[in-house]
This record gives structure tokens, C-alpha cells and sequence, in this order.
């Protein structure tokens, strides 16, 4: 499948975490790549916007519910953060018991970098993986982690980043904005934009790629 078929695939979908349903996927999608455009950012970023929630298609591969595809991320292997949303229900998890997982670093080194961080799995991390060969670096981590609010709107995990993720990071929190305050414009005209995306999906795509 091409990316703009997965675009209009993943518009049957409602997210139920999303707190303004009022737009459908690809809306959401074009507004956030329009807002990007209309900022005079690079065109890989544009295009960061546009597919950056793609992989809620998973939502339509065998997932359990919305709650394996859908909401914010967290790193698992380590106490939970209170910055976290909802953290009150992590009570419930066996993990928060467990005396291997309970404590600030877990199972991990401080500082030892989030690519060596198991992540809470959802669109982001499935997103990435598909597209990780097919634009920059910045790309794919804004991609990867822009569900992670504890972290780029609380800094609650310095304590697992290296140098390399605090660089990065920046992208996550430039791109934030733009993924939320875009959804109160005016709905975009699917048909007339399209040319352009699919201008720019060819720029990065091929015209086939793995989900
Ligand atoms: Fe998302
Ligand atoms: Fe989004």
C-alpha cells in the first residue's frame, strides 16, 4: 500500500484518546502538515506531518482495542512517572510492585539512551518502524516519540537520555505545537491538496511500502 491509501484507510478511524474527535484523521493529518508548510519549515517536516499519525492504522491490523494503538507513551522496565496521563491507574499493573522495574533506572543505565529504552508499544513506535529507511534521522525520532508527553512536555526522563536524545528532542517539542493547535483551524480541502502531497510522498516513497 502507498502512503496516501494509508492516509485514506486510517480515515474510517475515530480516536477515542484524541480530546477533539471533530476532525477525521486525514484532516488532522493535513492540518498539521498545512500548519508546518504555512511556518516555512523543510519539506521532510512537512511530510513528518502529514504521515506522523499513520500508524493508527495498526488500529485495522488485529489490535485489541484503541488502547494498544492509541494514547501517550512511556518507558516500561522502570518506576512509572507521575507525569505520565492518568498515572493513578499504573496502581493496577503488576510492574508497579515489582521491585526490579519499581526504581528510577529499572533495568537500564543511567543515561544509556532511549533507543536502548523499551517504549509502551502504539502508533508511534509502529510508525517509525516503517518508515525509519525512508527520511532523516529527525524524521523518524519525531515520529517515534511524539506520543512520549512525559518527556517533551515534562522532562521527566532525562535521567535515561544520552546526549544524542536531548538533541533530538528538540524536533519532538518544535513539532508538538503543530500537532495540537493545528486541529482548531478550518477543516482542509482534501481534494485540492492533494497534488501536492502526493508530489512530496514520491519525493521520499516509493509508490509501494511494507505496513
Ligand atoms: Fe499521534
Ligand atoms: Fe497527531
Amino acid at each position: 500500500m502507498g502512503v496516501w491509501n494509508a492516509l485514506e484507510m486510517l480515515n474510517t478511524l475515530v480516536d477515542n484518546s484524541d480530546p477533539d474527535t471533530e476532525l477525521s484523521q486525514i484532516e488532522h493529518c493535513l492540518q498539521t502538515s498545512e500548519a508546518l508548510r504555512r511556518d516555512g519549515q523543510p519539506r521532510w517536516f512537512i511530510l513528518t506531518g502529514l504521515i506522523h499519525d499513520l500508524g493508527k492504522l495498526l488500529y485495522f491490523y488485529g489490535a485489541e482495542g484503541q488502547w494498544d494503538v492509541v494514547g501517550d507513551t512511556f518507558p516500561v522496565g522502570c518506576a512509572f512517572s507521575q507525569s505520565i496521563i492518568f498515572p493513578e491507574f499504573f496502581q493496577n499493573n503488576p510492574d508497579y510492585n515489582n521491585p526490579k522495574y519499581n526504581t528510577l533506572y529499572g533495568i537500564y543505565e543511567p543515561n544509556c539512551g532511549l533507543d536502548n529504552v523499551l517504549m509502551s508499544y502504539g502508533h508511534d513506535e509502529y510508525m517509525y518502524q516503517v518508515i525509519k529507511d525512508y527520511l532523516p534521522p529527525e524524521a523518524g525520532y519525531i515520529i517515534r516519540y511524539h506520543s512520549f508527553y512525559a518527556q517533551h512536555r515534562e522532562n521527566a526522563y532525562c535521567h535515561l537520555m544520552n546526549d544524542y536524545d536531548h538533541e533530538m528532542m528538540k524536533w519532538v517539542k518544535i513539532f508538538n505545537p503543530f500537532d495540537l493547535y493545528s486541529k482548531s483551524d478550518q477543516p482542509p480541502n482534501i481534494q485540492d491538496l492533494k497534488p501536492y502531497y502526493i508530489e512530496l510522498i514520491n519525493e521520499y516513497f516509493p509508490e509501494e511500502i511494507c505496513w
